[in-house]
């Protein structure tokens, strides 16, 4: 059990992650709850490089060893970020993380789940955000949403069908664990999704950290 507070965001591109994440970080920031903001793939060199690889739109990455690659990502994030801020108390605030590869590698690209799922415990010591804020999509407008950034990335360069088996991908994994997941509508105003994640996070953070979700170590 780790005393901090974990908190992930998830949904398609462009649903307005950073965004919100970036939002939240400046309310704990208001409110003097240490935090440390994080992102996968990235947050640590390793990662970082590996990120480069895998948003690479010239590299065609076939899908087990491009799941392979987000755990390689995800495993040194765990140990060399992630818990030891949880274990310092502090709030880590993680710009995608695990359901990711279950909603794109799986439901998106078609790899087993239980293979997924099982590999992700092992990658990650079963360490399990105790909040995970969906942003809900249609990836048809996250898309456009995103390209007005520039040029599309090798995942924003799949096409809608993939895309919207992740969106489905991203509310069956919801469904499963009601408790953890926050799903809110990313086409709201973005000052109403920011206070709405807020009160999420101030009431996880009113709780003892055994009470704040399922615990960190689970199989959820
Ligand atoms: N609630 C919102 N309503 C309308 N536009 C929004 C909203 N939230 C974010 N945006 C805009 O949508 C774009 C994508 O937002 P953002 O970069 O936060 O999404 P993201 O989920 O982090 O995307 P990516 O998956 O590409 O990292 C930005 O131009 C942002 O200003
Ligand atoms: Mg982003």
């Amino acid at each position: 059990m780790t005393p901090g507070l974990f908190v992930s965001f998830e949904g398609p591109e462009g649903a307005g992650k950073s965004t919100q994440l970036a939002r939240l970080a400046a309310r704990l920031a208001e409110a003097g709850v240490p935090h440390v903001v994080t992102r996968e793939p990235g947050g640590t060199p390793l990662g970082t490089r590996i990120r480069e690889v895998l948003l690479d739109p010239l590299l065609n990455i076939d899908p087990l060893p491009e799941f392979l690659l987000y755990s390689a990502s995800r495993a040194q994030l765990v140990g060399n970020v992630i818990c030891p801020a949880l274990a310092r108390g502090e709030a880590v605030l993680c710009d995608r993380y695990a359901d990711s590869s279950l909603a794109y590698q799986g439901a998106g690209r078609g790899l087993d789940a239980a293979f997924l799922a099982a590999l992700t415990r092992e990658v990650t010591g079963g360490l399990v955000p105790d909040l995970t804020v969906l942003l809900d999509l249609d990836p048809a407008l996250g898309l456009a949403r995103a390209a007005s950034r520039g040029q599309p990335d090798r995942l924003e360069r799949a096409d809608l069908g993939f895309h919207g088996r992740v969106r489905a991908g991203f509310l069956a994994l919801a469904a499963q664990a009601p408790q953890r997941f926050l799903v809110l509508d990313a086409t709201r105003d973005p000052g109403a999704l920011a206070d709405a994640i807020w009160q999420a996070v101030r009431d996880r953070l009113s709780r003892s950290p055994a009470d704040r979700s399922s615990p960190h170590l689970s199989g959820n």
